[in-house]
C-alpha cells in the first residue's frame, strides 16, 4: 500500500489536476473549481519521488501543481503529456527544479509564482541579517540554558549596521526589496552585483539620499560592483538573491569567502547551492567574528557536517516565503496558471501580478515561463 494519503476536492470536476502537497488558503481551490477541475491533493508531508508522482498522474491528468523539492524533468513532463496534460505550475518563484527545455519539448507550459514572495522573502533576509549581527541565536540558547547571571559590558557584543555598507548579489525583485529595507531602515550604503544594471534601484536610492540630505542627515550611496569580488571586499553585510543556475552554482566558495571582511555578515535566502557549504563551515570555524544566516542549504534537508554546531551561524528551515499571505498567494497564483491554461486564456505579460489574488482577476494565466517558446498568445490590454 502507498505511504501517501490524498484528498479530493470537487470530485465531479471534468478536469483532473494533481497537486503534490497541501497548500494554504481556500482561494486557490475556488480558482480551480471555477475552471471545472477535480483536484487531487497529496496530504502527506513526505517528498514525493518521481515514480510516485508518475503514479499519481496516471493515465488521465489535465494538469499538475508541483513543489521545488521535486525533480520535474523529461520523465514527469513526458508522463503528464501522455496522460493528456496541458499545464504545470511550480509552487515557487524559483524554478531550478524544472527542466524547462524538457517541458517545452513535451509542449507543456510551466508556470511559477513571482511577485507574491518578494517582500516576505526580503523581510526574512532582514531578520537573518539582524539575527547574526546581534547574535540572537547564540544569546537565546544561552538564556534557555540558564547561563544568564547578570548584565555584562562584554556579553554578546555584535555589529551595528547603521551607516555601514550592504552588498546585494542579485538585485532583482527580492534583492532590491531587501536593499531598500536596509538602506531606508538603517541608512546603509548599497553596493550590488548583477548581470544587469538596476537603474530603478539606483534612482530610488538617489532620491532617498536627497530626501535624507534635505532632513540634515548624511547621504547614502548606491553603486554597481564590476565584479562579485569587488562587492565582497567592500561590504560589511552581503545578502544573496540570485537565481540558481550554472552561473551561480558555488558562486560563494572558499576563495571568495577569504576576500570578505573578518567580521562580515553573509545571508542566503536564494538557493543553497549558490554557497559551497563545506567551505562556509570551514570559514566560519576559522573566523569566529564572521557570521552567516541561512534559510537554504546545499543538500536540503541535510546540512554540511559541522554547520549546526557553529555558534556564528543562524539556520532556519527554508521558511523565507512562509507568511500566510504569501503562501496562500502563491497557491492562488499557481492555481491561476493552471486554470488559465486549461481555460485557454492567454498569458499575462506584465510584471505586476497581484491583481490575480483578488476577485475579478484578468482572464489570463499570470506567469508562464516558456510561453514564448511554445508560441502561446499573450494578453492584450
Ligand atoms: N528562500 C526562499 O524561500 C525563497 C523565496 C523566494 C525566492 N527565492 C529565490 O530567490 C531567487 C530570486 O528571486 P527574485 O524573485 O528576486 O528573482 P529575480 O529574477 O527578480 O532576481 C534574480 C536576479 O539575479 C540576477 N542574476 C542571475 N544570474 C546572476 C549571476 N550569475 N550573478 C549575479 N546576478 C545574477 C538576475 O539578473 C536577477 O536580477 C529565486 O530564483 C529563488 O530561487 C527563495
Amino acid at each position: 500500500m502507498s505511504r501517501l494519503e490524498w484528498r479530493t476536492v470537487n470530485p465531479d470536476g471534468s478536469r483532473r489536476v494533481v497537486v503534490t502537497k497541501e497548500l494554504p488558503g481556500d482561494r486557490w481551490l475556488e480558482v480551480l473549481k471555477a475552471a471545472d477541475c477535480r483536484v487531487e491533493i497529496c496530504t502527506s508531508n513526505d517528498v514525493l519521488t518521481t515514480e510516485e508522482i508518475k503514479t499519481a498522474i496516471g493515465k488521465s491528468c489535465h494538469a499538475a501543481i508541483g513543489q521545488l523539492t521535486e525533480d520535474w524533468g523529461d520523465e514527469l513532463f513526458g508522463a503528464l503529456k501522455s496522460a493528456g496534460g496541458t499545464a504545470y505550475s511550480n509552487y515557487a518563484v524559483g524554478f531550478n527544479n524544472i527542466d524547462l527545455n524538457a517541458a517545452t519539448k513535451h509542449g507543456i507550459p510551466v508556470g511559477n509564482t513571482p511577485g507574491v514572495l518578494t517582500e516576505t522573502t526580503a523581510e526574512m533576509a532582514v531578520a537573518l541579517t539582524f539575527a547574526i549581527a546581534r547574535r540572537t541565536g547564540e544569546a537565546e540558547r544561552f538564556m534557555r540554558a540558564g547561563n544568564y547571571h547578570g548584565w555584562l559590558p562584554t556579553l554578546f557584543v555584535g555589529e551595528l549596521l547603521k551607516g555601514k555598507t550592504v552588498g546585494i548579489i542579485g538585485a532583482g525583485r527580492i534583492g532590491s526589496a531587501y536593499g531598500k529595507m536596509m538602506v531606508e531602515g538603517h541608512k546603509m550604503n548599497l553596493v550590488y552585483f548583477d548581470l544587469y544594471q538596476n537603474r530603478e534601484l539606483e534612482d530610488y536610492i538617489s532620491s532617498y539620499s536627497q530626501f535624507l540630505e534635505s532632513q540634515g542627515e548624511p547621504a547614502v550611496t548606491c553603486q554597481r560592483a564590476k565584479t562579485v569580488e569587488d562587492l565582497l571586499k567592500l561590504a560589511d553585510c552581503v545578502s544573496i538573491h540570485t537565481v540558481l543556475d550554472d552561473t551561480t552554482h558555488h558562486l560563494i566558495n572558499s576563495e571568495r569567502l577569504s576576500l570578505m571582511k573578518k567580521n562580515a555578515l553573509l545571508v542566503n535566502t536564494s538557493r543553497g547551492p549558490v554557497i559551497e557549504e563545506a567551505a562556509l563551515v570551514k570559514h566560519c570555524r576559522d573566523n569566529p567574528g564572521f557570521r552567516a544566516g541561512l534559510d537554504v542549504f546545499e543538500k536540503e534537508p541535510n546540512m554540511a557536517p559541522g554547520l549546526a554546531e557553529l555558534d556564528n551561524v543562524v539556520i532556519v528551515p527554508h521558511i523565507a516565503s512562509a507568511t500566510l499571505w504569501t503562501r496562500s498567494g502563491m497557491a492562488t497564483m499557481a492555481a491561476g496558471n493552471v486554470a488559465g491554461l486549461l481555460m485557454g486564456y492567454p498569458v499575462w505579460n506584465k510584471p505586476e501580478v497581484l491583481m490575480f489574488l483578488e476577485n475579478g482577476a484578468p482572464k489570463a494565466a499570470p506567469s508562464i515561463l516558456n510561453a514564448k517558446e511554445l508560441k502561446l498568445s499573450f494578453h492584450a490590454e
